[in-house]
């Protein structure tokens, strides 16, 4: 049977089959096929969509945004604190009234309850742009980048090092097992991703596993992608860091785990990366901390190995794909 998402909301890749997510990254190539070609495709003209911010961001505001316009769409950007939101009106009203002015709603911010209420009461398709629990536009990138890499995702062997319990880790989690892709975790256990029996029911499925380890030889072993975060996700109190810095300075992605993965391999990462202290956290962190980087080295963020710029230019033509499958 043809595969229809049309009016369903983006909320999480739990809630997408295996078919469904083909569907989006092929979707994905086509645009990124009509994009560099020139070719326009202002296929959803007379429609409008609102971006709902509650955290800061780049990647995602800015590939929503010319995703949008790319489509011949009117586009409205409501920063943090600018809206009415949460303060004066609960996520309900703020749904109802957006979802009588847009033909669709992003949402980034806290608790995956807060974008599944904006989903219930909207009436219009809903996209989460990353809460606390999970990041799924970043995983159509970061799969559409795969497979641009390999010719393939099944089979792959995927390395997740650092602090894996995050919407990071979640998400890669539940998109490699439903994509066919052996993952591991690897990180100190108090940072194991939550949910793993669901997500080993679904490789099961899939042909793939879900393993976790905190043995960073074991961990990088044979691997085709190692991918790490940030260590102190946004939403989290800065108090965190002397802990976090304790914990996960031994999950660093160096050169050292770079050479225990294939030859082959390569970086990934979501971005935004504190790979130096060319930013003012980096730079504080630096200074109370004494490490000059942290998740990542210059080194191999710097290298061939490197594909995290792919995976950002590939944000907008995944982004486009779940606008104009949801909307048209
Ligand atoms: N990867 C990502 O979501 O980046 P932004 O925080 O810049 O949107
Ligand atoms: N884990 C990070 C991802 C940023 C794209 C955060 O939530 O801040």
């Amino acid at each position: 049977m043809a595969v229809n998402v049309r009016g369903r909301n983006y909320l999480k890749l739990l809630d997408y089959t295996p078919e469904e997510i083909r569907y989006l990254l092929d979707l994905s190539k086509e645009f990124k096929n009509m994009k560099r070609n020139g070719v326009p495709h202002r296929y959803l003209e007379n429609k409008n969509i609102v971006l709902l911010f509650e955290k800061t961001s780049t990647r995602t505001r800015c590939a929503f945004e010319v995703a949008g316009m790319d489509l011949g769409m009117g586009v409205t950007y409501l920063d943090p604190g600018s809206s009415q939101m949460g303060k004066k009106e609960s996520i309900a009203d703020t749904a109802r009234v957006l979802g009588r002015m847009y033909d669709g709603i992003e949402y980034r911010g806290f608790d995956q309850k807060i974008v599944d209420e904006l989903a219930e009461y909207a009436g219009v398709p809903v996209w989460n742009g990353l809460t606390d629990q999970f990041h799924p536009t970043q995983m159509l990138a970061d799969l559409l980048t795969l497979e641009e890499k390999f010719g393939r995702l099944k089979g792959l062997n995927f390395t997740y090092m650092g602090d894996a319990r995050n919407n990071m880790g979640n998400s890669l989690m539940v998109a490699c097992a439903k994509m066919g892709i052996n993952f591991t975790a690897c990180a100190p256990k108090e940072l194991f991703p939550a949910e793993v029996s669901r997500a080993r029911e679904i490789a099961g499925k899939n042909g793939c596993t879900v393993r976790l380890t905190e043995d960073i030889d074991q961990g990088a072993k044979d691997a085709d992608a190692v991918y790490t975060d940030i260590w102190v996700s946004m939403g989290e109190p800065d108090e965190v860091w002397g802990t976090r810095i304790k914990l996960l300075r031994g999950y660093q992605v160096n050169a050292e785990v770079m050479k225990k993965a294939k030859p082959s391999a390569i970086f990934m990462h979501c971005l935004p990366s504190f790979h130096d202290t060319n930013t003012t956290i980096g730079a504080e962190i630096a200074k109370k901390f004494g490490i000059n980087e942290m998740e990542v080295t210059n080194e191999v963020f710097e290298s061939r190995q490197s594909v995290v710029f792919d995976e950002a230019e590939n944000r907008m033509h995944t982004i486009k794909a779940v606008i104009y499958a949801t909307l048209c």
